[in-house]
């Protein structure tokens, strides 16, 4: 019996070149960088750096199919019919495309083959439903006019996506895209480059024509960059590090291109003394080391009203305790390894800022094992507002818990961050609820449940947590542009 690790090794299925115009070509330069398994460190493929020259001969394959090819002239229906064939082939490959993942990722099989991958089927369907129900309105101007506006594709969009959910952020950028009309140019992470593209190989089968969607794996600095500075790509969407975006927002002012984010945050769970205790602690744990804690919207600072403190430290000290850590390949596993080298040294620097900064380690803290990138599940109690590891986004399984008392001043608190991606909160009493999902300021908010995900709900932050909105149909609003045609009638 082959490994699952083994069955996802076939070349048509490890994909590592670049998917430009529908052919896998070698990056220009002819260098590759190594793609790993962050369970065993081991190198999983050698993987085409794209740049500059690469990126060119994708916007060109983009633009082509944009301007005038066989894509501009499906209509509407024909596009979300495509789209339709892409979700089957994506269902029919779900068990590939959750090894796949695994094995560049490092996430836990259960979880991709139950989380990220039929989120990813979900999310092209629910957009290939759009694909004809996009349209305009007709206004009631003054005068003998007839004027109504068109809804039409932004053009040619730049699609840069990080490591923590590879194939879903691939399809949540797709997924409007697509049923806009709009082509693509996507620049996956340089950790987990692999699902990418092997999903952009099954969009061909299904029948999207070559050049709608391209992928350039390479870095940030490079093809990233390129990417952005690209005076044929009309937009840029991006999810990743708010340090990452500002390079890029500063970088594609001079070709004043339509920008979206979806960045990072530091969300504030709040659990109240009247919750249901048990059903608190289960989400709060889950809100924080779900995907090793690597999840923009992760709660991870947890305000616990006084009363309850010690209770719920107890109960997540031992849910940390009994989680079950190992190879993302067993079925049994919760919690695999970080992505990477850089990412465990961020958050063992985290832990070390947490004791530094005078909060208790009560649980965790260590690394895991011997190989691998696996940090034990960490819980820092009388952590106060101004450490670091309530301010920062770590980004890892770290998580800080706060007492309240008085509701005003927790709601303050809430809110003292840059952030303002998620949010939650768990109480019986519906009344606090809907005042604290009405004053806190974040893009969203979950009541008495925590990383509840849909195609149809929109995601995305206040202030530096993002501009704009995914998925719903707010997430068609950035892929469009807005013509406003006015006829004499006289
Ligand atoms: P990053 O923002 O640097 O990387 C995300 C994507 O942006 C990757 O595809 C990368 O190649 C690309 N990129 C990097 N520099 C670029 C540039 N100058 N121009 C264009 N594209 C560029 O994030 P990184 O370094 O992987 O992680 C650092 C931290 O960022 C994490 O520890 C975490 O705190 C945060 N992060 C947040 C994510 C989120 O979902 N909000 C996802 C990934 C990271
Ligand atoms: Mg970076």
């Amino acid at each position: 019996m082959a490994t699952i690790a083994e069955k996802v090794a076939r070349p048509e299925i490890r994909q590592t070149q670049c998917f430009i115009g529908g052919k896998w070509i070698p990056s220009a330069s002819g260098k590759t960088f190594d793609t790993l398994h962050p369970a065993t460190e081991e190198v999983i493929a050698q993987v085409a750096e794209g740049d500059a020259a690469d990126i060119d001969l994708a916007v060109d394959a983009a633009r082509a199919q944009f301007d005038g090819g066989e894509w501009s002239k499906l209509s509407a229906r024909e596009r979300g019919n495509l789209m339709l064939k892409f979700a089957d082939l994506l269902e029919e490959h779900a068990d590939e495309l959750a090894a796949l993942e695994t094995l560049d990722n490092g996430k836990p099989i259960n979880d991709a083959r139950a989380g990220d991958i039929p989120l990813v089927i979900q999310c092209i369907r629910y957009y290939a439903g759009w694909a004809d129900k996009i349209q305009g309105d007709t206004i009631p101007i003054d005068g003998e006019f007839f004027c109504y506006t068109r809804r039409e594709p932004v053009g040619v969009v730049g699609q840069i996506i990080p490591w923590n959910f590879p194939a879903l952020m691939a399809a949540w950028k797709w997924g409007p895209a697509l049923a806009t009309g709009c082509t693509v140019v996507m620049k996956p992470a340089e950790q987990t480059p692999l699902t990418c593209l092997r999903m952009a190989r099954l969009a061909q089968h299904a029948g999207i024509p070559d050049g709608v969607i391209n992928v350039v794996p390479g870095y940030g600095p490079t093809a990233g960059a390129a990417l952005v500075k690209h005076p044929g790509v009309d937009k840029i969407a991006f999810t990743g590090e708010l340090a990452t975006a500002k390079i890029i927002q500063r970088a594609a002012t001079d070709t004043m291109k339509r920008l979206t984010f979806e960045l990072g945050g530091k969300s504030p769970n709040v659990i109240f003394a009247d919750a249901d205790l048990e059903a608190a602690a289960a989400g709060a744990h889950t809100a924080l080391y779900f995907n090793q804690g690597q999840c923009c919207c992760a709660g991870s600072r947890l305000f616990v009203e006084d009363r309850i403190h010690d209770e719920m430290v107890d109960r997540l000290t031992d849910m940390n305790q009994q989680r079950k850590l190992g190879d993302p390949f067993d079925p049994e596993t919760e919690q695999g390894p970080q992505v990477d080298q850089a990412q465990f040294d961020k958050i063992m620097q985290y832990v070390e800022y947490g004791k530094e900064d005078g909060a208790k380690c009560v649980s965790g803290g260590e690394r895991f094992g011997d190989q691998g990138y696996f940090v034990e599940p960490t819980l820092f109690t009388g952590v106060t507002d101004d450490m670091r590891i309530a301010q920062d986004e770590i980004f890892g399984p770290v998580l800080s818990v706060m007492k309240f008392s008085d509701i005003d001043e927790m709601v303050a608190r809430a809110n003292n961050t840059n952030f303002g991606l998620a949010a939650a909160v768990w109480t019986r009493d519906i009344g606090k609820a809907h005042q604290f999902a009405k004053q806190v300021r974040a893009g969203t908010v979950w009541v008495n449940c925590y990383d509840v995900f849909d195609s149809a709900a929109p995601f995305g932050g206040y202030k530096e947590s993002g501009i704009g909105r995914e998925l719903g149909a707010a997430g068609l609003d950035a892929y469009t542009e807005n013509k406003t045609v006015t006829v004499a009638l006289s």
